[in-house]
């Protein structure tokens, strides 16, 4: 059985989400993660995973490993367990995982959830068990939740939909239309940064001052709102301006670096309408609006001042 999941950007809202405001992203399908279950002849769960260059069975991982938690998470559940089981093998049937992934870990492009995601599907139907989109995505934020913290939801929810989402934690996922199309490039800084450690610095100063913080997280929340409206509205040139003003908002909340702002700045210079850092921040992508004749020079631009890779985007 196989399943793929996308990876995702954040274009407005990141680390503000966390707490109750507004944030849209879109799936990037040029990034993926895909999954393919089998039969084994051996006894046991094994996985393989080339890119993180893990080769291991089930049981010698620890149980909070991210692999080993979403697998556990399926066989504990009621409606697929029984499938995994096999009497005459004594236990656990004979499976073989394979994990394969374009998208960089820790980068802000959701590779956890997307990992999640793809495994969680793949997994159920090798159990003769289609789970419906709102099953995935429940089981799949359980795992964000054992990973990361306070995680808003928004990344599980994207890459399980596959769709632009405007998303309010807590709240039924909404999506949005794209009344024009607009292209993005997205920058990779080649750091690896770990979501739970920017959410939990901004946790901290939220709770050394809280005034200050609400402040910034309505500004956010402000800025996605209207981001939708001219997205919707068939005027995303003027999401240039918004994504200058979302990046500074993320500077003051501490969550930028000096890598994501010379690409942030290297992207304006090269012709784009406007940048910001996306996801969780400290390291991992930004992105840049750009219009479709100039996002060339801006991918160019971004590699020549450093980024790893750059990737165009259309959001259609
Ligand atoms: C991570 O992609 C986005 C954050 O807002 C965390 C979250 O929403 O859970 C930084």
């Amino acid at each position: 059985m196989k399943a793929s999941a996308p990876g995702k950007v954040i274009l407005f809202g990141e680390h503000a989400v966390v707490y109750g405001r507004p944030a849209l992203a879109v799936p990037v399908t040029q990034v993926h993660v895909d999954v393919e279950v089998l039969d084994s002849p051996r006894k046991g769960i094994f996985i393989h995973a080339p890119g993180i260059d893990l080769h291991a069975e089930l049981n010698s991982l620890p149980p909070d490993h991210p692999i080993a938690s979403v697998i556990l998470k399926v066989l504990s559940s009621p409606n697929t367990s029984p499938h995994f089981l096999d009497e005459k093998m004594g236990g656990l049937r004979g499976v073989n995982i394979s994990i394969a992934s374009t998208i960089p870990v820790a980068s802000g492009l959701g590779s956890g959830a997307a990992v999640s995601v793809a495994l969680i599907r793949a997994l159920s139907s090798f159990a003769n068990k289609s789970l419906s989109d709102d099953e995935v995505n429940s089981l799949a934020y359980e795992i964000e939740k054992l990973h990361h913290g306070t995680p808003s939801g928004i990344d599980n929810s994207v890459i399980t939909y596959n769709q632009p989402v405007y998303f309010i934690k807590g709240q039924p996922i909404e999506t949005f239309k794209v009344g024009k199309p607009f292209t993005i490039v997205i920058g990779d800084t080649g750091i690896s940064a770990l979501t739970k450690e920017s959410v939990g610095d901004v946790r901290r100063l939220w709770l050394r001052d809280s005034v200050n913080l609400e402040t910034i997280f309505d500004e956010i929340g402000q800025i996605s709102l209207i981001a939708r409206r001219s997205i919707e509205s068939g005027k995303p040139e003027l999401l240039g301006e918004l994504m200058d003003q979302n990046h500074a908002l993320l500077q003051s909340l501490t969550v930028s670096s000096h890598e994501l702002d010379n690409l942030v700045e290297a992207a304006r210079n090269a012709g784009a309408l406007g940048a910001k850092l996306s996801g969780g921040g400290r390291g991992g992508n930004m992105i840049a609006l750009a219009d479709p004749a100039t996002a060339q020079s801006v991918a160019e631009g971004l590699m020549s001042a450093g980024a790893k890779r750059a990737i165009i985007t259309e959001i259609a």
